[in-house]
């Protein structure tokens, strides 16, 4: 593949948040993880697993799990002044976008493998290590999503201390392992609305930074208000 491809390929992968039921056969989803097999990770310590759901009660069950956290979390935004609210602070958590996808793709970590790495890195920051490395292979599998024309969405709420804790008990999985994420992955209802992308002149600084692009607070504050609300573009053209 050359540039041209790449580039296409990673402006393709999008997060999509509403799925038809069709299922995905068992060998795209094999597809999926073993392009995550060659992801970097700290030390080649691979410290990934991936735990694939279709079976749909047990998808129901930890989409009631995840709603458990979510309310919460949707109680917690609810103690904001009204105008301070994430415009995602509503009752969707009632209804999250991903639990008609057919298939789940939850990603563990052994913790355990933190001891590949070197001593130093590990005393100094050895978690940071543990979870680019897991990043890092989830990013692969979003481009195999993209590449084989599935869609997918990154869903963090599994990870919540209370629904990891949940989930992990509902699969059987070890304690010493950290649930990362969850993919979910299916075939989208609706293409993806236009985003927002920061353009590469703004985020580029040559040798030193060039403090002429540090954004004062008032320009941050708008780009953090059309992100939230899902803008395509600035409310006006300063970036
Ligand atoms: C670390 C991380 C966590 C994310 N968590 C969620 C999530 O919980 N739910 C969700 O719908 N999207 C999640 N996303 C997707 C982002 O919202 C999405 O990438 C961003 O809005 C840009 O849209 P795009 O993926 O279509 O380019 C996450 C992305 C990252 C990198």
């Amino acid at each position: 593949m050359d540039y041209d491809g790449f580039i296409q390929l990673v402006q393709n992968r999008r997060s999509i948040r509403s799925f038809k039921t069709d299922p995905v056969p068992d060998d795209l989803v094999e597809k999926i993880i073993e392009a995550a097999r060659f992801a970097p990770s700290g030390a080649n310590s691979q410290p990934w697993e991936f735990l694939v759901l279709n079976d749909k009660d047990v998808k129901d069950r930890v989409v009631e799990i995840v709603k458990e956290g979510s309310e919460s979390s949707y109680k917690i935004g609810q103690t904001r002044p009204p105008d301070e609210r994430h415009p995602s602070d509503n009752r969707r958590w009632k209804n999250p976008g991903f639990k008609d996808a057919p298939v789940f793709i939850i990603l563990f970590g052994d913790k355990r493998l933190m001891e590949t790495f070197p001593l130093s890195a590990c005393l100094n920051h050895g978690d940071e290590i543990f979870v680019s490395s897991l990043a890092s292979t989830f990013l692969y599998m979003n481009l195999a999503v993209t590449s084989l024309g599935l869609a997918s969405q990154w869903v963090t709420s599994t990870s919540q201390p209370l629904a990891q804790a949940l989930i992990k008990e509902l699969l059987g999985v070890p304690r010493d392992y950290k649930l990362y994420d969850t993919m979910a992955v299916g075939y989208g209802k609706h293409p993806p609305l236009p985003r927002l992308v920061r353009k590469r002149e703004e985020i580029t600084h040559d040798n030193r930074y060039d403090m002429n692009k540090y954004r004062p607070d008032e320009q941050l504050k708008k780009f953090i208000g059309a992100v939230q609300k899902g803008r395509s573009t600035m409310p006006d053209s300063s970036g």
